[in-house]
């Protein structure tokens, strides 16, 4: 039995918020990280687009030997997930699994709020899918789902402009928006894996009575989950403790930035598609 790591995608650098989570409950995997950097951001493209490119990645971690891949990007959970596991992989050989998100982040949101009122932050593609509101409902029944799209939140971060003045128009702006839609809000799920990094300026403007959900932690313990009740795909994980990264842009600027996502600094390959 061939094993491999556990496959890390995002279209950035968000997923690398979401594999520093996974890595500090599950540190014994190997885990290998691809970045579409060439590509990003994601957000704003079409349903077939965020597709072709979520696939291609896929492919290509399975070519280096992973048969798990988690989707650490919401647009491409939201997007292109279902049809890779239902139209994809059932043609593929070999145990081969695809995991988002967004329903891990479902499947507990509901839990967290009293007034049964959640807002989610997303890019305009995560939002416009719909995703959250039918998964969550599929949950939690009774609780209202309010999304706000913030299409110029990933380019500050992706261009570092995260701390600025203007991050902070930008942050206010949507924050207010979502609030506006429901008073009632008391959870706000951060629907983009990049979103962490402006979570400082989130708080700023947020009531302390509003709960703010990344989804780093969320998805370690799924995954944590989802390796205890599926051992035959765990026994396919590799446990050396690697960590290996890979981006299909530069080098130098994916290191200059991935360890402001990681939390420490990363050592990249560059990968080119086709
Ligand atoms: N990090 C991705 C997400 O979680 C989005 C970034 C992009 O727009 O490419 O949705």
């Amino acid at each position: 039995m061939q094993q491999g790591p556990i496959g890390v995608f995002d279209s950035g650098y968000g997923g690398l918020t979401v594999l520093k989570e996974v890595v500090r409950q599950l540190p014994d995997y190997d885990y290998l990280y691809l970045g579409d950097n060439a590509r990003a951001p994601y957000g704003t493209r079409s349903f077939e687009t965020v597709y072709h490119y979520t696939l291609e990645c896929v492919n290509y971690l399975f070519s280096q030997g992973c048969s798990l891949i988690i989707l650490a990007c919401n647009t491409a959970s939201a997007k292109a997930l279902r049809s890779i596991q239902q139209n994809d992989l059932p043609k593929m050989t070999g145990n081969k699994r695809v995991l988002g998100v967004i329903r891990p982040t479902a499947e507990i949101v509901g839990n967290m709020t009293r007034s049964k009122q959640i807002g989610i932050l997303g890019t305009a593609g995560t939002v416009a899918s719909g995703s959250y509101p039918i998964e969550i409902q599929k949950y939690f029944p009774q609780v209202g789902v309010h999304q706000e799209a913030c299409p110029m939140w990933v380019p500050l971060v992706e261009n570092d402009e995260y701390d600025s003045p203007g991050a902070d128009y930008f942050v206010k702006q949507h924050l207010e928006r979502l609030l506006n839609k429901s008073s009632e809000i008391d959870t706000i799920v951060l629907g983009c894996t990049h979103y962490p990094l402006l979570a400082g300026k989130i708080l700023k403007y947020l009531s302390p009575d509003i709960k703010l959900l990344s989804q780093g932690e969320i998805v370690a313990h799924s995954l944590s989950d989802y390796l205890n009740r599926h051992p035959e795909i765990e026994a396919l994980c590799s446990r050396h403790g690697q960590r290996h990264f890979l981006t299909t842009d530069s080098i130098e600027v994916f290191e200059k930035h991935a360890s402001r996502f990681f939390g420490k600094p990363v050592r990249a390959e560059h990968i080119d598609l086709v």
